[in-house]
């Protein structure tokens, strides 16, 4: 009797999606569709957070109080992105905290892009143009998700976002066209972050566990390989817009197919990167540890403050 209760729960929760109905947190939900979404969110509230460190170490080098003031205020909107996606991942019954361990003790991940260095001030503008374009690819088909406070969330982001990439591609194209060596270091740095940027969509199809049930939920709507085809499609003009080359002898435009193909992935790269084994996985994780534990006044501070001042959680009638 509880599996048909069950089985017929799980056909009307199918129907919902199928029929476009946001699922809202007070609703009925398989918990394999919460766990999957318990994972997803959190991981890309991590992604944000730890996404503050390598553009954060160019804040004291920026080469204008302008471009100072341009990358605090990008800088400081991932926080609150990161703190936007934290709140969404409560609303599934989950504790912050426990996420941040998990973060913290290596068993949640976050994107393997945070895990190159930012060795030139051209770095700040690929990140914004290349890793920030690939997230608002990835964002903007994220409004659709089911989730409803997911997909929300994904508005206020998305908007934040666009201004993300437009103060990165700004900041190449002043370079690029600058002098000689400002091209360079242009050119340089958008030689080193392209491929990983490609690899922000996950694995291919083919060998990506989740995307499959993730897409029969509606939690993910566009298949990886299609978003970071929609992605290399939107940026090969803007790179000839900024008189830089993508590295990739073996891009061109497929009249055929309508989209551009592109060379293969390094996918040996991307799982060590993703393994634990990238140029800053460690630091960046030390460094996430080092914040938590200098950060615990401020939270003591928040959680004696909201003893005295919040009254008890009115108990949900
Ligand atoms: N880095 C690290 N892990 C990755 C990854 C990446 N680039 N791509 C995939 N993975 C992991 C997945 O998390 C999954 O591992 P898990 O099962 O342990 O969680 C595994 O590799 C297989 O990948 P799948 O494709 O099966 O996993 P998903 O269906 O979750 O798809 C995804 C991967 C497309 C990244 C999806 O999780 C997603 O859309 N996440 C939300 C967006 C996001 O997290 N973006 C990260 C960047 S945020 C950012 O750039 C902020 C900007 O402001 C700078």
């Amino acid at each position: 009797m509880e599996q048909m209760v069950d089985d017929s729960l799980e056909d009307a929760f199918q129907h919902r999606i199928d029929a476009e109905v946001k699922i809202e947190p007070r609703d009925w939900m398989p918990e394999r569709y919460r766990a999957s979404l318990v994972r997803q969110i959190a991981q890309h509230a991590h992604s944000e957070i730890i996404g503050m460190q390598p553009e954060g170490n160019w804040i004291t080098r920026a080469p204008s109080l302008r471009r100072k003031a341009i990358l605090l205020a990008k800088v400081q909107d991932e926080a609150g992105h990161g703190l936007y996606l934290y709140s969404a991942a409560e609303t599934l019954g989950v504790d912050r905290e426990a996420l941040v361990d998990m973060l913290q003790t290596g068993r949640q991940k976050y994107s393997s892009i945070f895990n190159y260095p930012t060795l030139s001030w051209a770095d700040v503008g690929s990140i914004g143009w290349l890793v920030d374009g690939a997230a608002i690819t990835n964002q903007l088909a994220l409004t659709h998700t089911s989730y409803g406070p997911y997909a929300r969330a994904m508005v206020k982001i998305c908007r934040e976002e666009s201004f993300h990439q437009r103060q990165g591609f700004e900041l190449l194209w002043h370079l690029s066209h600058g002098t000689e060596a400002q091209h360079e270091m242009a050119q340089e740095s958008v030689n080193r972050w392209w491929w990983p940027s490609l690899m922000m969509f996950g694995p291919p199809d083919h060998s990506s566990p989740n995307s499959e049930q993730s897409m029969r939920w509606g939690i993910k709507r566009v298949s990886n390989d299609e978003l970071r085809r929609r992605f290399v499609d939107m940026t090969v003009p803007q790179a000839r817009a900024l008189g830089v080359l993508l590295p990739d002898p073996e891009l061109r435009w497929n009249e055929s197919t309508g989209h551009h193909d592109f060379g293969p992935i390094n996918w040996d790269e991307f799982h060590r990167v993703v393994g634990g084994d990238g140029p800053c996985n460690a630091e960046r994780l030390t460094r996430r540890r080092r914040a938590h534990e200098e950060g615990e006044w401020v939270r003591e501070a928040a959680r004696s403050w909201a003893t005295r001042h919040v009254p008890a959680r009115i108990e949900a009638a």
